[in-house]
């Protein structure tokens, strides 16, 4: 913290070798080191400054994926840093406590920046959520999960993965960037928050002993109330807060078991998507002695209902079979939206495709109001910043553009398969 009380990060975008096995190095890209990027924590109401440089041998960019900031802030293609450059976005933070991260926005390549390990956690705290005594001792009972598949050699060496229609599939896991990963836990509950930062798979995440699933918070908060559930579906791009109670000395494995039911595809479109493959993520051992947790309250948080009464302004966006979005690939010199400063809106995703897309938009959290019509499942009732589009699925979402007008920057909304976004499937919204 400067002495103006400003919260300020360092982060630098580099190359470098990563030992994904013992002794075999593969080249990747990373923040300050290696491989991915430092967890960054602040609370909310303090004004953070990041001061990044791009030591890389090509323009990248550092977009704040679920942080509410103004447009200039915001990391996306137009704020590109030349290599050797620097910049040094600052906002306060004004949301929710949430699990929110950041990666790279540069059009065209941000599927190849991301693989290649330019992504980190930005974990955002508030007094309503420390008030309830969720476990909150970073690294010791709230646990960063940074879920990417990825390719590798005979040798160990990281190769580029196949691409399918979804974009590139790996067919081994890394957490945190490390293969066959376990984790050493001291404490009666865990919170893991899972970041699904793969370019293009969709997990299905359940415990290897039938254990339910506590879900207690989603892309931009806590929910309600938890909700036990056979298993959380993640797509790229979306997060899930979860506890964990263990007995001393026990052992349990986060896995990913996919099905077609699951993706809700067609068996055919779910093994072409890679949505059929099941995978251990993560195995957690608990100690012989655990440190006692407190209980955790039945109410999490308060979620204020949109009343859809006062929607000013209902916009559709039908996801396309060639990477377009109503019909039209990105322009970067094109304003697809102009949204107009502190009203709501109701926006609806139309994926009429055989095949699943996703749906992320920059500056809010949103609510799904309906899902085909129907009230969407408690696990997506709360705080969302990207959500899994299925085929052939409508979904209306309500959002509020509080502040922020800025008529000569705008803020993106894509697909999260990284291919795709890459593709085009993306367009740009200015608030006014
Ligand atoms: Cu996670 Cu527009 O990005
Ligand atoms: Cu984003
Ligand atoms: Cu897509």
């Amino acid at each position: 913290v400067d002495a103006e009380g400003t919260r300020v990060f360092a982060l630098e975008a580099q190359a470098g070798t990563t030992e994904f096995a013992p002794g075999v190095a593969s080249e990747t890209w990373g923040f300050d080191g290696g491989y991915l990027g430092p967890t960054l924590v602040a609370d909310r109401g303090e004004r953070v400054r990041v001061d990044l440089t791009n030591s890389l041998d090509e323009a990248t960019t550092v977009h704040w994926h679920g942080m509410h900031l103004p447009a200039a802030m915001d990391g996306g293609p137009h704020q590109m840093i030349a290599p050797g450059g620097s910049f040094a976005p600052e906002w306060i933070v004004d949301q929710p406590a949430a699990t929110l991260w950041y990666h790279p926005h540069p059009h065209g390549e941000t599927e190849s920046h991301v693989a290649k390990g330019l992504a980190g956690m930005f974990l955002l705290h508030d007094d309503a959520e420390r008030s309830l005594g969720l476990p909150e001792e970073y690294g010791v009972d709230d646990i960063p999960v940074i879920v990417q598949d990825a390719g590798f050699s005979a040798e160990g060496v990281r190769e580029d993965t196949q691409r399918g229609y979804a974009g590139g599939l790996g067919d081994e896991l890394l957490v945190n960037g490390t293969r066959g990963p376990y984790l050493d836990i001291s404490t009666e509950l865990v919170r893991l928050r899972l970041l699904n930062a793969s370019p293009a798979r969709t997990y299905a995440f359940a415990w290897s002993d039938g254990r339910p699933v506590e879900l207690i918070g989603t892309d931009g908060g806590l929910l309600e109330a938890s909700v036990a559930l056979d298993q959380v579906r993640l797509s790229p791009g979306e997060r899930a807060e979860v506890l964990l109670r263990v007995a001393p000395g026990e052992r349990v494995v986060l896995q990913s078991r996919m099905t077609a039911e699951i993706a809700g595809l067609e068996p055919v479109v779910a093994s072409m998507n890679g949505g059929v493959d099941a995978f251990d993520v993560l195995e957690v051992r608990a100690g012989d002695e655990l440190a006692p947790a407190a209980s955790v309250p039945a109410r999490l948080a308060t979620i204020e209902d949109f009343d859809p009464a006062e929607v000013v302004t209902t916009r559709t966006f039908e996801l396309g079979d060639s990477f377009e979005i109503n019909g039209e690939a990105m322009d970067m010199d094109r304003i697809d939206e102009t949204v107009t400063v502190d009203t709501l809106e109701r926006w609806v995703v139309e994926n009429s495709n055989a095949v699943p897309h996703s749906f992320h938009v920059h500056d809010v959290q949103f609510r799904i109001a309906t899902i085909d019509g129907a009230a969407p499942p408690p696990e997506l009732a709360g705080w969302k910043d990207t959500i899994f589009a299925e085929p052939e699925t409508s979904y209306e979402l309500l959002m509020r553009f509080d502040d922020y007008a800025d008529p000569s920057t705008p803020y993106m909304y894509h697909c999260h398969l990284l291919w795709h976004e890459d593709q085009g499937m993306m367009g740009q919204f200015a608030v006014v």
